[in-house]
This record gives C-alpha cells, sequence and structure tokens, in this order.
C-alpha cells in the first residue's frame, strides 16, 4: 500500500511537469499501465484472504488509478491547447497588411481616345464599321472622285502594296474615307455610321508625321440633310470632348469626295487649332455607289484620333504617343 501512497504524492508534480503528448503516455504506462505499481497491487489482491479487506484495498487502488487518471487527463488536454495555440499563432495572416497588387493593363491613349469619340457618336445614334487596311485603288480614290491624276495617288504620298491586279493596285488605304463607298454599297439610306481604323502615308516620323496612324470617319446620309446638321454635329462633338465653352468655325477647303468642304477648327487652350475636315458629300461619290443623288444628300468626316489627344492633352510631339514608354503613357490612364 505504502508503494502506492508514494505514488500518489509523487504523480501530481510529475504529471503537471510533463509538456508533451508523448511524455504523458509514457507517464501515463508507468503509473497506471499494465506494470505499473496499479496494476501490481490489483494482481496481489487474490492473495488477501480476509473478504472485507480485499474490497477496502480493491477501492484504494482503484481512488488512486482515477485521482491519476483525472490528472492525466487534464494535463492532456492543458498541453493539446497550448499547441492549438502555437499553431494558430504561426499560422496567423495579418488580414490589415496591404495587399501585393497585380499591375493593371489600360488602353493606349489612343485607343481610349477612340473610344471615346465613338461613344459620342453612338450617343447620336451611329453605327460602327470597319473596314481592310489594304484597300484597292479603286475604292481609296476613284469611287472618292479623286482624279487619275492626283498627286495623292503618287508613291511618294501613297504606299503600294506588290499584290493584286495592275488595273486596281492594292494599297494601305490612306484614309477611311474608302469606307464611306464601301458602306454605302452595301447599306441602303439613312446612312448613319462612324469607321474607326489605322490609315498609312509615305511619311518619315516627326513631331506631327507618322507613317501610321488612326482615324475616324463620319458619314451621314437621309434626305434633307444640310450643311447646318454638319456644323450642328460636329460643333455638338467637339462640345462633348473638348469641354462645353468651346468655339467651332468652319474654314472652305478642298476635297474631291465632298462639295462644298471645309476643315473645321476649334478654339482651345487659347488659340484656334485646325481640327478635322469635313463636307456635303459630293453627288459624284453617291452615283459610283448607286444612292439616287436627287434624292439623298449627306455630310462626311475625317479626323486623326492622335491629332484629338494632343490638343486635348496640350502634347506637342507625336512621338510622345508612339514611344510606347510607360512613364508617359501611364499619366493619360
Ligand atoms: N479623308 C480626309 C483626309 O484624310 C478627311 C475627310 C473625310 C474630309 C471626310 C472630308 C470628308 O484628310
Amino acid at each position: 500500500m505504502t508503494r502506492l501512497e508514494e505514488l500518489l504524492a509523487d504523480a501530481p508534480g510529475r504529471i503537471a511537469a510533463a509538456s508533451s503528448i508523448a511524455e504523458l503516455d509514457a507517464l501515463g504506462s508507468e503509473l497506471v499501465g499494465r506494470n505499473s505499481p496499479v496494476a501490481d497491487a490489483r494482481r496481489g489482491l487474490g492473495k488477501i484472504e480476509d473478504g472485507a479487506e480485499r474490497g477496502a484495498t480493491g477501492k484504494s487502488i482503484n481512488e488512486v488509478a482515477t485521482q491519476i487518471n483525472v490528472l492525466l487527463d487534464a494535463r492532456r488536454s492543458h498541453v493539446e491547447g497550448a499547441q492549438e495555440a502555437l499553431r494558430l499563432s504561426d499560422d496567423a495572416v495579418d488580414v490589415t497588411l496591404p495587399g501585393r497588387r497585380p499591375r493593371r493593363g489600360t488602353h493606349h491613349l489612343i485607343q481610349s481616345t477612340m473610344n471615346e469619340i465613338v461613344d459620342i457618336f453612338v450617343g447620336l445614334g451611329y453605327t460602327v464599321a470597319t473596314g481592310p487596311e489594304a484597300e484597292t485603288e479603286y475604292y481609296n480614290f476613284t469611287a472618292l472622285n479623286i482624279p487619275r491624276t492626283h498627286p495623292s495617288r503618287l508613291e511618294s504620298d501613297t504606299l503600294y502594296l506588290d499584290y493584286g491586279d495592275k488595273k486596281d493596285e492594292v494599297l494601305l488605304r490612306t484614309h477611311t474615307s474608302p469606307m464611306q463607298a464601301r458602306y454605302m454599297e452595301k447599306h441602303d439610306p439613312p446612312t448613319f455610321v462612324v469607321v474607326p481604323g489605322r490609315v498609312f502615308r509615305s511619311d518619315a516620323v516627326d513631331a506631327t508625321h507618322s507613317p501610321v496612324f488612326t482615324q475616324l470617319e463620319g458619314l451621314a446620309v437621309d434626305t434633307n440633310i444640310t450643311l447646318g446638321d454638319l456644323k450642328g454635329t460636329l460643333a455638338l462633338f467637339a462640345r462633348q470632348f473638348f469641354g462645353t465653352d468651346t468655339k467651332v468655325k468652319f474654314i472652305p477647303h478642298y476635297f474631291p469626295f465632298t462639295e462644298p468642304s471645309a476643315e473645321m477648327h476649334a478654339y482651345t487652350n487659347g488659340r484656334w487649332i485646325e481640327l478635322l475636315g469635313c463636307g456635303m458629300v459630293n453627288p459624284a461619290v453617291f452615283e459610283h455607289v448607286g444612292y439616287d443623288p436627287s434624292l439623298y444628300t449627306g455630310f462626311a468626316f475625317g479626323m486623326g484620333m492622335e491629332r484629338m489627344a494632343m490638343v486635348r492633352h496640350g502634347i506637342t510631339d507625336l512621338r510622345a504617343l508612339l514611344d510606347a514608354d510607360r512613364r508617359v503613357l501611364e499619366q493619360y490612364r
């Protein structure tokens, strides 16, 4: 019995000192396992002849074993709790830390300018169409009433492709106007369409020129379209794009495919600046595409997206838009 009492006296301190589940398992088998003093005492019970004494001894063995098991269980859950707390603090995430954001791409200024201007005309009810960059001489010049002898047809101005038919050569379109003819051939009036797209000219790069740039063509044809409609539409565009107090004026000009023709200038940033070419569709163009010039009138215009962006943002060198320098482009996100 004294062995058991000693055991009970020692056990609480040893159990309290155990700091891992493995240690507690070892201690459990040492104290109450198959080869423990408790088990020995139980095995010795059979030798006690006196029934009352045997009963009392058995009872106190069980009490010792129970107390030790209670202590072991309590310590076990304490150790488990501490381990869990440690795991949680190791895995802790500071949700207040700022995240690492992926770089967001954006449209290039030329693209976003085009989207914005297309939106203005879509808001007025215009349809959007696109056409080929490799164009035939017929659509780029002939259908637009540009005579065989016109200097813009020369290789000094136009980039010809070594492709197609000698009688109707293929070239890189020098403006988006060929889509006027293509669109009217396929669609009956009323016609309200804008055509964004890249155009090409035999120019070297400098502050105001590039061999490739971006235009937006516009065409409105119906019965009773007047020069007043042209002026009202383009003035409204200028005020939406450059600001409501923008003044515009129309200066006579010449294009073979419009008659009369004009340049629209706008007063922004303290000066007058030429913005675009426009005019009333020349009846000769209607005849090429099968619209009856005695029934229909219309206006057309063409503007450069690079120019619109430069005027609006006060950019003085076109190369700033061509160089793909992110430090420049990111200013216009
Ligand atoms: N195509 C002309 C140019 O590139 C612009 C224009 C379009 C003028 C439509 C009048 C009508 O300069």
